[in-house]
């Protein structure tokens, strides 16, 4: 490309990057594959390099560009951001309409129902068609300026382009007001990194989408994606359409995201099917909503409405029912989940909890059910969140406490196996591998392509085997033949013969996955490979102590108390001699690790250009190191190649060690 054609393919792609930006984040519909979408940004970031003259602010490159901030300046509102009054059921929901017609004169009022989005409201200027400054509501009157944060919102539009303005009928400089919200996926993702870093945990996806947006480094925010939809504009401090109808369809034409989940309705019975339709559907949104926002649909019929001191009498928030309810515990069971682990759970007395009866829930585990102070008996609160399995949350002290205990069974209440709590974990354990309420998922590990790699043998085939009683544990299915599987339904005899064939290739695989395959309690695919090159064999293995399988690479106190206990229990002492039976490879090749790079964790990320993530993986883990896939405090290197994105951000963040690819290699050369 000669330098006079640069500024116009920059152009270029910046609006195709706009177009396909406002594709995936605003209409979650996107056209192209993400692989092609990282390929127009890289070039476009490779011409800004070779040319910095051409960057500028609005670029699509410059989302996350701000430097970490000291704090936030305060800015006035162009009109104060008011909140809205509430309503909590349906005869404060008539009142309000009734005020609304009394107060207008108007028999008929048109009402647009809006999802009551349970995040911030934020106000965005625009200064000719550019996004010039965010701000929080604050106390309504006056904001803070938190601009470079919101800048990192994908669905937030930097620029838009004079044509589409005219298009929406928006003047150049105008504020879209709206909430910005972290969806329930993100909020998970950051609560479990959070976890992982030893940093208290947000609350709920409110907390932390304030948390978020106030953090002084964009880099942060960037990492954490935030949404933001829009419900309403102004330019002057006022509002330009006629309709608030006309306000949504102008902010979607702008480029605006607006919650699809809207209706235009012209009857109270109307807005009551709306209400009772959302509540039934919360839990299917990817995000949180606490009720319905209704609005008067005429900006008319608004202004005449006018405010009372903090909230418009135009609007009013329906407030779901609280999902919580008060009830007693008659007795606390225990389920026995598929990994084994025993749930406490309570049996309650049926109470009604926002649209359902709930007569059972959770207390996680006995930590839990201590920092509660639960017994049988007592009056508790229990909570429905978002996730539907109820849980108690309380034990109230002034209503007459119960008197019960409740003690974890020392056996399996499933399978009658011995139950295990080890040492500095919330979690007891059922620890027989035939334990049936085990099985399936052990059959499922132990087939899998990364284990055995019997093709085939998937969640359907496992569920058919467990169902007619032929496979009661994993050596089971070295048992397995033509005329057993023939009995299944839907199984020919092509399919059978496939099978059995995986199966009896799978022998021939060496033993650190025969190791991995019986699903040992905090034993990975790494540390059975260690146990694998340690001892050589499985007699050996099931014959060491504690002490001696603390010699190995990376084992612990408690990752050898698992193995001990695994192999103390007779039933699993069987199993294994089964597996041998069959013919499964129980000797391996005993060798010496090299250990440059013992106890050092290493995070890759980016393009790198010397080996493939999985030549470089090898060359680390050769070396004694281990890689991981997500940065945290506890991560020593991050390799980061070209286009590096949010793992380098991290490591900023967190002051971790950031090196090139060569450095590794001289690393891994000691
Ligand atoms: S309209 C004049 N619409 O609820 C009031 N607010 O409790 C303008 N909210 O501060 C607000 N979803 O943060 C409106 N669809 C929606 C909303 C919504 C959530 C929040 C907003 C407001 C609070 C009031």
């Amino acid at each position: 490309m000669s330098a006079k054609d640069v500024p116009r393919q920059v152009d270029t792609l910046r609006d195709q990057i706009r177009y396909h930006e406002h594709r995936y984040y605003v209409l979650d519909d996107p056209e192209i594959k993400d692989a092609e979408f990282d390929r127009l940004m890289n070039e476009l970031k490779a011409l800004e390099a070779q040319h910095p003259e051409l960057i500028t602010p609005d670029s699509p490159t410059q989302r996350v560009g701000g430097k970490p901030r000291e704090g936030f300046v305060k800015v006035r509102h162009s009109t104060a951001m008011l909140s809205l009054d509430n309503a909590y059921n349906e005869e404060e929901l008539r009142d309000w309409e009734r005020r609304v017609h009394e107060l207008s004169g108007e028999s008929k009022v048109d009402y647009v129902c809006e999802l009551k989005l349970d995040g911030m409201s934020l106000a965005l200027r625009f200064d000719g068609g550019k996004l010039a400054l965010g701000i929080t509501r604050g106390g309504g009157a006056i904001g803070e300026d938190v601009t470079p944060n919101v800048r990192t919102v994908r669905s937030v539009p930097l620029t838009i382009p004079a044509k589409t303005l005219a298009k929406a009928g928006l003047p150049p400089d105008f504020e879209v007001r709206g909430e910005l919200l972290m969806p329930l996926a993100a909020f998970q993702r950051m609560n479990d990194e959070r976890e992982q870093q030893g940093l208290p945990k947000f609350a709920n996806p409110r907390n932390a989408t304030a948390g978020t947006v106030r953090v002084l480094e964009p880099n942060v925010t960037a990492s954490r994606r935030l949404d933001f939809f829009s419900y309403a504009i102004f330019a002057d401090g006022r509002t330009i359409f006629e309709l608030h109808s006309e306000t949504l369809k102008a902010l979607q034409t702008a480029g605006f995201k607006v919650n699809p989940n809207h209706r235009l309705v012209h009857s109270r019975d109307e807005v009551w099917g709306f209400i009772n339709e959302w509540e039934a559907k919360r839990d299917n949104l990817p995000y949180e909503i606490d009720g319905i926002v209704i609005k008067v649909d005429r900006i008319a019929l608004q202004r005449e409405l006018g405010f009372t001191g903090k909230a418009p009498r135009w609007a009013i928030a329906y407030k779901f029912a609280a999902r919580s309810g008060v009830t007693q515990i008659e007795d606390i069971l225990v389920q026995v989940g598929r990994t084994g682990k025993l749930t406490p759970v309570a049996a309650l007395k049926p109470v009604f909890i926002g649209g359902t009866t709930v007569s059972r829930a959770t207390l996680h585990n006995m930590d839990e059910i201590d920092r509660l102070g639960v017994r049988i008996g007592d009056w508790v609160s229990v909570e429905r969140g978002g996730d539907v399995i109820p849980k108690v949350v309380k034990a109230l002290e002034d209503k007459p406490r119960g008197t019960r205990r409740f003690h974890m069974p020392e056996r399996c209440p499933v399978c009658g196996g011995h139950v295990v709590r080890a040492e500095g974990e919330a979690d007891h354990r059922c620890i027989n591998v035939n334990c049936p309420a085990k099985l399936r998922e052990s059959i499922r590990h132990f087939a899998s392509r990364g284990v055995m790699n019997i093709e085939g043998m998937g969640d359907a085939l496992v569920e058919q085997l467990v169902e007619a009683g032929m496979v009661k544990n994993v050596a089971d299915i070295y048992a397995l033949d033509q005329e057993k599987l023939l009995k299944l339904e839907r199984m020919g005899k092509k399919s059978a013969d496939n099978i059995l064939s995986e199966i009896k290739n799978s022998k021939t695989l060496p033993l650190e996955r025969v190791i991995y395959g019986l699903g040992i309690r905090m034993v990975g695919e790494r540390t059975a490979q260690f146990l694998a090159e340690h001892f050589g064999s499985m007699g050996a293995l099931m014959k060491a102590s504690e002490e001696e399988l603390q010699e190995v690479n990376e084992i612990g106190p408690r990752v050898s108390e698992s193995i001990r206990e695994f192999f103390d229990e007779p039933k699993n002492v069987a199993l294994v001699e089964r597996l041998r039976q069959a013919g499964l490879a129980f000797k391996g090749q005993k060798k010496q690790r090299a250990t440059t790079l013992a106890g050092k964790t290493f995070v890759l990320t980016g393009t790198l250009e010397r080996h493939t993530r999985d030549e470089a993986k090898k060359l680390i883990e050769d070396a004694g190191g281990k890689v991981s896939g997500s940065v945290s405090k506890k991560t020593d290197y991050v390799v980061a190649g070209a286009e590096a994105g949010s793992k380098l951000d991290k490591a900023r963040e967190l002051g971790v060690v950031i090196i090139c690819e060569k450095k590794m290699e001289e690393l891994v050369k000691g």
